[in-house]
């Protein structure tokens, strides 16, 4: 294992999903759809949607606040915040900014990161370079999308599988060999066709046109990313687990993106692990993009499902196409 002069760990988690609640059943009766159909597919069974006033920040900003919080840190002890999003409240400022001021983060830098549902993975390995190389001490990531506002609700194909979230951590320094072990990060621009939102950047701004044609809506060759999804999710795992000597038998809980309960359930058998170590709640929230893992890791510590000293793998995959793996030895005591 990689000796460290100090570890990066996880040392305050919070999240945050909207009330609105849209069921299978809800969706009958907007598109050609059954619950039958949906469960088998994909395993959700609801989803939560934003009010019509709230946009990712405020999903944000809520979720960090009960990072901080289980941290009991101020805010001015925050040296950065990282927000990883594909769906930020507008082009600029960047949502981080936005959550930097609403938190009273006011020592702290502050970026975006785009790396679609891989994204909060993609932050976790970015903070914890800066905490284990002693550069900053603390630092916010949240990951945060608000992807019912870019769902075409008249494609039965899309609509069905998304909800809206926001999940956060305070990474902080922990003992040598602790916290963040690992992570593995990678992508496949090639495969970028495969899922995108092609209108309203500097190819093909807004226009009339581009409205009409549902061009700011997301698009998704789902066959074509469910077989990358299934492929990835499992060689990701087990290069992050190399990378810092371990194997699956030394997993205690797999969370991973929560996208579809069949790509989970096959990312778990190419690594041989029994039900019970591996968290799902995709049945209640569907898929929260870059918010999907720090809302399944909130929800398994606050139930009991993760204790200090377990080593936990999360995975994801999404829109890129990326992907990315961490493995993280938790730090943090019983949530009270
Ligand atoms: N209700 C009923 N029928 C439907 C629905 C629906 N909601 N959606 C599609 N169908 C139909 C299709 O039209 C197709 O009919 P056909 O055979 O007559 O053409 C049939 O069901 C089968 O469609 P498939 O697309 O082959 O179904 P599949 O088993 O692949 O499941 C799914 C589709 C759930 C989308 C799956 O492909 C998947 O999960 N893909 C990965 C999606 C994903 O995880 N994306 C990550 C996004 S990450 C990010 O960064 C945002």
């Amino acid at each position: 294992m990689m000796s460290q002069l100090r570890g990066a760990g996880i040392i305050g988690i919070g999240s945050y999903t909207p009330k609105k609640v849209l069921t299978n059943a809800d969706l009958e009766k907007i598109v050609d759809t059954t619950d039958e159909w949906i469960v088998t597919r994909s395993g959700i069974r609801e989803r939560h949607i934003v009010a019509d006033d709230e946009a990712a920040s405020d999903l944000a900003i809520e979720a960090s606040k009960r990072a901080l919080e289980c941290a009991g840190l101020s805010p001015e002890k925050i040296d950065l915040v990282i927000c990883a999003t594909i769906t930020g409240d507008m082009p600029f400022p960047s949502t981080s900014c936005l959550v930097q001021n609403a938190i009273g983060a006011v020592n702290a830098a502050a970026f975006d990161l785009q790396a679609g549902c891989s994204g909060w993975v993609y932050g976790l390995s970015t903070g914890a370079q800066f905490v284990r190389s002693g550069t900053y001490d603390h630092i916010l990531v949240v990951g945060v999308d608000v992807l019912s506002r870019f769902t075409d609700w008249s494609d039965r194909a899309t609509c069905v599988l998304f909800g809206d979230a926001a999940g956060a951590v305070v990474l902080g320094p922990t003992a040598p060999d602790t916290g963040v072990l690992s992570a593995h990060l990678g992508a496949d621009g090639s495969g970028g066709e495969l899922l995108r939102m092609e209108a309203g950047g500097s190819k093909l701004p807004a226009s009339e046109e581009t409205v009409r044609n549902h061009q700011h809506f997301i698009r998704m060759e789902g066959r074509e990313v469910f077989k990358f999804a299934v492929r990835i999710m499992g060689e990701a795992a087990i290069k992050a687990l190399e990378m810092c000597g371990l194997t699956p038998a030394d997993v205690d809980l797999f969370v991973p993106h929560q996208a579809n309960i069949r790509i989970i359930e096959s990312a778990a058998a190419r690594l041989g692990l029994p039900e019970e170590k591996v968290f799902t709640n995709v049945q209640n929230y569907g898929n929260t993009s870059a918010a999907s893992i720090p809302l399944a890791l909130d929800e398994a510590y606050r139930s009991g499902r993760i204790k200090e000293g377990d080593v936990i793998v999360a995975v994801g995959f999404g829109a890129g196409l990326t992907y990315a793996a961490g493995v993280i030895k938790w730090t943090l005591p019983p949530a009270g």
